[in-house]
This record gives C-alpha cells, sequence and structure tokens, in this order.
C-alpha cells in the first residue's frame, strides 16, 4: 500500500512553514489574544471550563491554545512534527497549559490510556484518513463514557464541486497541490486523501458506540480557503452569493455511551 503517512508528513511539514508566515493563520493576532474558533464551534462545544479536550489534527495549535484560554485542560495530537514543534513554542510563548504528542490519529488511539471528556476536530481532517471506522474507534476508545465527540467538517459536497468521486474507494488519490493560504506561491506538495460521504461518518461513529445528538449542514464557510469564495457575512464565504445555496461545512456532535 501507499505509503501515505510519509507523504503527508513530508507535506504537512511543508504546509506549516508556510502556514506560520501567513496572513491566513495570523499567528501575531494569535498571540496578541485573538481567538482563533468560530461561532460553529463555540456554539457546538460549549463550556470547556475545567473539561479535558483531546484535539485530534490540531495543526500548530491555534485552535487548540484557543481552547485552553477558555479554561480547557488541552492535548493535541498531529501527524507533522513541524506543527507540533510550533504549537509546544507556541504554548510556551503564551504561557497557557497544554500537551502536544506528534502521531498519526490512529497510532494514537491503539497507544492512548486517558480518557477525555471532549474529542475535537476541524476543518479539512477526514479526508488525510484512509478508514472511518478505525477514525470512529479511536474517537471512542479516547472518550470517558458520556464525553463528547465534535466534528466540524468540510463538505463532502465539495469533492464533487472540485470534480472528485463523492464516494469512498480504499485506494487514496495522490494529487499534486499547492496549499490553501495566501503565501502559498507556486510550490506543490505530493498529498494522499480519501472522500468520506457523510453517511460513512455517521455510520462509523455509530459502530463505534456513539450516539449521535446532531448532524449540521452549513452554507457557508468561516475561511476563505477556496479559490473565488466572497465574504457575505463577518468570518462568512460562499463561492457565489447570488447562485443556489450549496453545503460547505457539517458538523456531528455525539456522545460516548456510558
Ligand atoms: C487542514 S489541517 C487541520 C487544520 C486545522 N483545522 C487548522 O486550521 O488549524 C490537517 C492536519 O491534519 C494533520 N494530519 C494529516 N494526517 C494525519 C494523521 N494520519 N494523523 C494525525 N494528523 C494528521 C496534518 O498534519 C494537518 O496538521
Amino acid at each position: 500500500m501507499t505509503d501515505y503517512l510519509a507523504i503527508n508528513k513530508t507535506a504537512w511539514n511543508t504546509r506549516t512553514d508556510i502556514h506560520f508566515s501567513s496572513t491566513f493563520y495570523d499567528v501575531d493576532g494569535f498571540l496578541n489574544g485573538k481567538s482563533t474558533l468560530h461561532a460553529i464551534e463555540l456554539g457546538q462545544v460549549g463550556d470547556v471550563s475545567g473539561k479535558s479536550l483531546l484535539h485530534l489534527q490540531c495543526h500548530f495549535g491555534l485552535d487548540t491554545l484557543s481552547w485552553a484560554r477558555l479554561g480547557a485542560k488541552v492535548t493535541g495530537v498531529d501527524l507533522s512534527s513541524t506543527a507540533v514543534e510550533k504549537a509546544q513554542n507556541l504554548a510556551e510563548q503564551t504561557g497557557l497549559d497544554a500537551h502536544f504528542i506528534c502521531s498519526d490519529v490512529y497510532h494514537f488511539g491503539t497507544q492512548c490510556q486517558q480518557h477525555y471528556d471532549i474529542v475535537y476536530t476541524s476543518y479539512g481532517v477526514l479526508c488525510w484518513l484512509p478508514s472511518m471506522d478505525n477514525w470512529a474507534e479511536t474517537v471512542a476508545k479516547c472518550l470517558k463514557p458520556g464525553g463528547k465527540i465534535h466534528l466540524v467538517e468540510f463538505h463532502p459536497y465539495l469533492d464533487i464541486k472540485f470534480g472528485y468521486d463523492y464516494f469512498h474507494k480504499a485506494q487514496p488519490d495522490i494529487e499534486e497541490e499547492s496549499t490553501y493560504s495566501e503565501n502559498a506561491g507556486d510550490d506543490k506538495q505530493t498529498i494522499a486523501v480519501w472522500a468520506h460521504p457523510i453517511a460513512n461518518v455517521i455510520t462509523a461513529l455509530i459502530k463505534a458506540g456513539i450516539e449521535i445528538e446532531e448532524v449540521c449542514e452549513y452554507p457557508y464557510s468561516p475561511y476563505a480557503c477556496f479559490d473565488g469564495m466572497k465574504a457575505i457575512a463577518e468570518n462568512q464565504f460562499v463561492f457565489d452569493e447570488d447562485g443556489p445555496e450549496f453545503p460547505l461545512l457539517y458538523s456531528i456532535k455525539g456522545r460516548k455511551k456510558a
């Protein structure tokens, strides 16, 4: 099988360096106290004060540390060693109590001994993983009984819009793509990605012992991360404000059975 972890780790180490100096990620704004969390996830997750929160695929930690600023006891996990190193530096710089681990999600799941109140993961995460069943088992294993999973993700309808298959295939698509921050330039990284229809994500969570509490779809994205997006409100971007509305994001809230 393709060594997808090696391919994606190399890509994300390169992308992290690009992202860290981008206005898209605005690290200076974060260091000056700005939260990188948006209304959707803040509303869905609610009060995190005093709760243990595991952030899967945390990139270089801005969202993880924003949850820490709201009082969560945070652990971030990411495949990219560059991202984890930068996240640890940001935690030290800001004096926030946070723990970051460099690991593949599935490998972390097999090793994880701790159980968390919340597992959070968001915006561009599932396409890097080959199997929703393994992902959902990792989520369930890391949660305390009664603990909550919060996923906020780009809608798989976008796969169709960008010319990809909607349905899942075992083999990844291997692509040469530039990243989404404004300073990406012409550099392309090789990436290995999979499509995951919402039905597969929900079914995998149910099979892993998660009760689904809410599924939402949103006709906008808080990030202008695709070419041709326009603002319709603060932190709300769409492709065509005059065209028919279609879903750009979805979210799932679930609870591990007690
Ligand atoms: C699009 S980013 C997540 C972005 C995040 N929402 C943000 O803006 O900060 C995807 C992240 O998934 C990580 N990743 C990819 N494959 C992974 C894997 N198998 N295990 C853990 N992390 C992985 C990448 O290193 C990257 O940091």
